[in-house]
């Protein structure tokens, strides 16, 4: 395991960065080989030809000790998207053959094949959420004798969960699919080896666990496919590209190994001496050190998070850098601004807060994290609002009924856009039912603008109403009522709507406390 190494970044004593996985911060020696790189521009005499293989050639090289190839297959791209459209460019496919993605797989690795699928008449097979949280299997299981392409990456984006690859590798041969990985959420953080896995494409952006500048990547061509068809067709691809002078002798001949496939003003002078540096660093520190030091802290923050009422998956089936964090009641959308505020930064992706941490995060960081959903739980613990638009009737027996069910168990309130006062016949059929909600005010939103709370949920009729937003929600729910202010007929008919409406806001409020532990246990 690696002390923490944040000596080499600049991240300030109050950040909590734990979020790796959406951006990676450059560090020291990255930003001076970039700066150097960029500033070499300046000079350009001094940027003689050779120096438009030499930096290519370094990166080539570095990357492939990352992957454990040899650099004659490593091609140089600026996106993950640019590797999967080479390898959909390339594979075989045929009408009734299947392609195989992941439920909730990123979206650079889904829409190229969705796209082939359309144009070739092969069917887009989505492996879908396994319950036990085992990818490997769901995987395995879904290797048919139709698949003619896997297209997977090392770790689930929204679960954290891991693909055996070996495996998985194994399996396709045996049925003759090839296997285009995308690797971006994992090479620099979790072993890895094509000689091992033998996968037929595989790609990474740099920004992420590679730790290098935006606009980078790389791509791994397994050798049976060098005389494939590269993405653009450019000079530097081609086999007299190092004779300046001759370049307009066309030739048919590429270069050698998967340089044919790197992109067009791939030798980026700026960049790539910066992305290089960066993953020189990964090796000294080890790529195993860097997975077990990250897997520490998310180990302790699982254990934690659990019991603040966070679930994940058991620690064999995920990746040890990336975990996602489940709740019952779902994650907020605006959860990561609230921590933002605090300078704690994950997160949310699907229904999973994702916490991704690196060398240069420490045990004090993730108690950052920990305390701030604590304290944002306890802030808000058992505080409900319920907003309709007149609060007169449905968010004031919704009141009522929460009341009534959770006792001293939840902090409840309800407000209004427009509110139209207390509606009396609301009233009279919960007191009916043996509420009294005769006590409570109609007021307007504006008087609790100000406050923060658990769960906001608006009871309007969602068909005919326009729902009002409230921004100090952890959760929004929506639950559609009819108004039955609105209601028209003869009184009793009127009085029959009330009492429908208050009946099955009872059914949802009992059901909403007995889910979220407002009942007495
Ligand atoms: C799994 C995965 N692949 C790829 C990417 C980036 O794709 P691209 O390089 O095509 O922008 C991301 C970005 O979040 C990712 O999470």
């Amino acid at each position: 395991m690696l002390p923490c190494q944040r000596h080499f970044f600049d991240i300030p004593e109050d950040v909590a960065y734990l979020n790796c996985a959406y951006m990676s911060p450059l560090m020291h020696p990255v930003i001076e080989a970039g700066n150097a790189a960029l500033a070499r521009k300046t000079h350009p005499w001094e940027l003689t030809p050779d120096k438009f293989f030499t930096g290519s050639e370094e990166f080539r090289e570095t990357a492939a000790r990352l992957i454990d190839a040899s650099a004659d297959g490593v091609a140089i791209i600026p996106s993950a998207s640019y590797g999967i459209a080479t390898a959909t460019r390339n594979l075989p496919i045929r009408t009734g053959q299947h392609i195989l993605v992941l439920d909730e797989q990123f979206p650079s690795n889904y829409y190229p094949w969705q796209r082939l699928a359309e144009e070739s008449g092969a069917a887009l097979k989505i492996v879908g959420w396994p319950e036990d949280g085992d990818w490997t299997a769901a995987v395995l299981d879904s290797l048919t004798a139709e698949v003619a392409i896997a297209a997977l990456p090392n770790v689930q984006w929204t679960s954290g969960g891991t693909l055996d690859l070996v495996r998985i590798g194994k399996a396709c041969r045996k049925i003759g699919a090839a296997l285009v990985l995308d690797l971006t959420q994992s090479l620099g953080a979790l072993p890895f080896s094509v000689r091992e896995v033998q996968p037929d494409f595989a790609v990474a952006a740099n920004y992420k666990w590679l730790m290098g500048p935006y606009t980078t990547g790389l791509l791994y061509v397994a050798p049976k496919w060098h005389g494939g068809r590269p993405l653009e067709e450019n000079w530097i691809q081609r086999a007299n590209a190092r004779d300046f002078a001759s370049l307009i002798l066309y030739t048919e001949k590429y270069d050698e190994g998967a340089r044919r496939f790197d992109m067009g003003e791939r030798s980026n002078f700026a960049l790539l001496p910066a992305a290089t540096r960066a993953m020189k660093q990964l090796l000294n520190w080890g790529v195993a050190e860097i997975s077990e030091t990250a897997g520490a802290l998310n180990r302790q923050l699982a254990a934690a998070a659990e019991e603040v009422g966070f679930s994940s998956p058991r620690e064999e089936l995920r990746a040890p850098h990336y975990l996602c964090l489940r709740r019952k009641a779902g994650i907020p959308a605006r959860l990561p601004d609230i921590l933002a505020r605090q300078k704690v930064f994950v997160s949310v992706r699907g229904s999973s807060i994702r916490v991704t941490p690196h060398v240069y995060n420490s045990a004090a960081d993730s108690d950052r994290l920990i305390s701030c959903l604590l304290g944002q739980m306890a802030v808000t613990k058992r505080k409900v609002l319920f907003l309709c638009t007149g609060n007169s009737c449905r968010s004031q027996m919704a009141e009522g009924w929460l009341r009534h069910y959770a006792g001293e168990r939840a902090e409840v309130s309800s407000a209004g856009t427009k509110p139209a006062g207390l509606n009396p016949t609301a009233v009279s059929v919960m007191r009916e039912a043996g509420v009294d909600i005769s006590g409570q005010r109609s007021k307007h939103l504006d008087e609790l603008i100000n406050q923060d709370f658990l769960f906001v949920i608006t009871v309007c009729d969602a068909a005919r109403e326009a729902c009002p937003v409230f921004p100090g929600a952890l959760y929004q729910l929506h639950w559609s009522f009819e108004d039955p202010a609105a209601s028209a007929g003869m009184e009793e008919e009127r009085l029959a709507v009330f009492r429908r409406v208050r009946d099955e806001i009872q059914v949802q409020v009992q059901q909403f406390a007995e889910r979220e532990g407002f009942l007495p246990r």
